[in-house]
């Protein structure tokens, strides 16, 4: 295995001290069960059938949760509560908790549904999955064919723009104040568009040879940063935090979102589809612009000649594609990038009150960078 990247998630995450990762992997996973229970409950199986069966195919196959994890530990983190204390469904707001604090009698008692937001960030995840799949033509998704595979083209575009519009109607069942709502509603629209404009750029870059990494990042800002953006900012908006705590998390999610997506390329490169739920090499099969390949192509590697046919690509092909790459520096390179960036993401945390929701989120933001999977 190349040098630099290590071989499994173990090794990735050497660097890191085993309390803090260990507690952050219990964090992620209290509330990835939380959030598979909402969206059980909150997506049956509806007529037609088949229809919503395509739905929660992915949905059921596994995922990680982390954007609905990230918006849930933000609530904590901003409200300031005991992690797992308060019940997500009926969350304190800021408004509620200050007047409490200050023993005000006309405490604001409004409630919110954290969980409901955070669910409708997972499922906008799934709805970019589905139609992601059919863009990179990619067959295996979370351990499982991909959703037109598993079923046709047709039921997949549709699954996906049902799960699309589904996000809208749980965004708007938050019980949130109509400003509050309407502010929510207002961010994930927003964050729809800059993905589709991302998605546009990251298939149009695979017939350009000359992208820069100025333009990559921009390019997964929009595809992916900015889903992580909306995970930290919503519950900002519902909870009723000040503008410029909202821009900070905002910043927390775009930081830690791109550097998640450098990741997501480097674990294309190495880790196996056994543990990785997708196919290994699908970047370069499909020609894909990542940092590690724009940095390659710098120092003089032919990174569109690395692979032979694309139809039939083998893993010692893909191995000694990985090797020329990681001697090129490029690999340390990307992972340097990532690392820049969590950094500053963890910064950005300081606007919220000191924690230990908060000092889940920072090392969440490492976890994003260090895993193996
Ligand atoms: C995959 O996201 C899509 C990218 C933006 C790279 P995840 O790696 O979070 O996928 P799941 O949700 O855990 O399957
Ligand atoms: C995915 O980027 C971005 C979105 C799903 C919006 P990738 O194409 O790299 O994601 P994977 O690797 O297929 O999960
Ligand atoms: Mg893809
Ligand atoms: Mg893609
Ligand atoms: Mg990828």
């Amino acid at each position: 295995m190349s040098a630099g990247e290590g071989g499994n998630g173990s090794e990735d995450g050497d660097e890191r001290d085993g309390g803090e990762s260990e507690a952050v992997a219990e964090a992620i996973a209290v509330r990835r069960e939380l959030v598979d229970e909402a969206l059980a409950t909150r997506l049956p199986v509806a007529e037609p059938e088949r229809l919503y069966r395509a739905s929660r195919h992915l949905l059921d196959a596994g995922g990680k949760r982390l954007r609905p994890v990230v918006a849930l530990l933000v609530a904590e983190a901003l409200v300031d509560v005991e992690p797992l204390s308060e019940d997500y469904r009926a969350f304190p707001t800021l408004d509620a908790a200050d007047d409490a604090r200050s023993e005000d009698a006309s405490v604001d008692d409004t409630r919110i549904d954290v969980m409901t937001a955070a669910a409708s960030i997972e499922v906008i995840q799934s709805f970019t999955l589905i139609h992601d799949d059919i863009m990179d033509d990619d067959d295996l998704r979370r351990g499982v064919p991909s959703v037109h595979h598993e079923y046709d083209l047709e039921t997949a575009i549709l699954a996906g723009d049902t799960l699309y519009a589904k996000a809208f109607e749980f965004m708007l069942d938050t019980g949130a104040p109509a400003e509050r709502s309407v502010a929510a509603l207002s961010a994930l629209a927003r964050t729809c568009t800059a993905i589709c404009e991302g998605q546009a750029l990251d298939v149009g870059f695979e017939s350009r040879g000359d992208v820069t990494a100025a333009e990559y990042l921009g390019m997964i800002e929009q595809k992916t940063a900015v889903l992580y953006a909306a995970a930290a900012r919503v519950p900002g908006v519902l909870l009723g935090a000040d503008a410029e705590t909202v821009e900070a998390l905002a910043g927390y999610g775009l930081d830690v979102g791109r550097a998640f997506q450098i990741r997501d390329d480097l674990l294309d490169l190495t880790a196996p589809a056994e543990r990785l739920g997708k196919r290994r090499g699908s970047d370069l099969i499909e020609g894909k612009r990542t940092l590690v390949t724009l940095h390659a192509r710098e120092q003089g590697v032919d990174v569109d000649g690395l692979l032979g046919d694309p139809g039939a690509v083998t893993d010692r092909e893909i191995d000694a594609a990985v090797e020329r790459l990681d001697a090129a520096g490029s690999i340390a390179y990307a992972r340097e990038t990532s690392r820049e960036l969590v950094e500053r993401g963890k910064g950005r945390l300081d606007a919220l009150p000191d924690n230990e929701a908060r000092a889940r989120l920072r090392e969440l933001a490492e976890y994003l960078i260090d895993r193996g999977y």
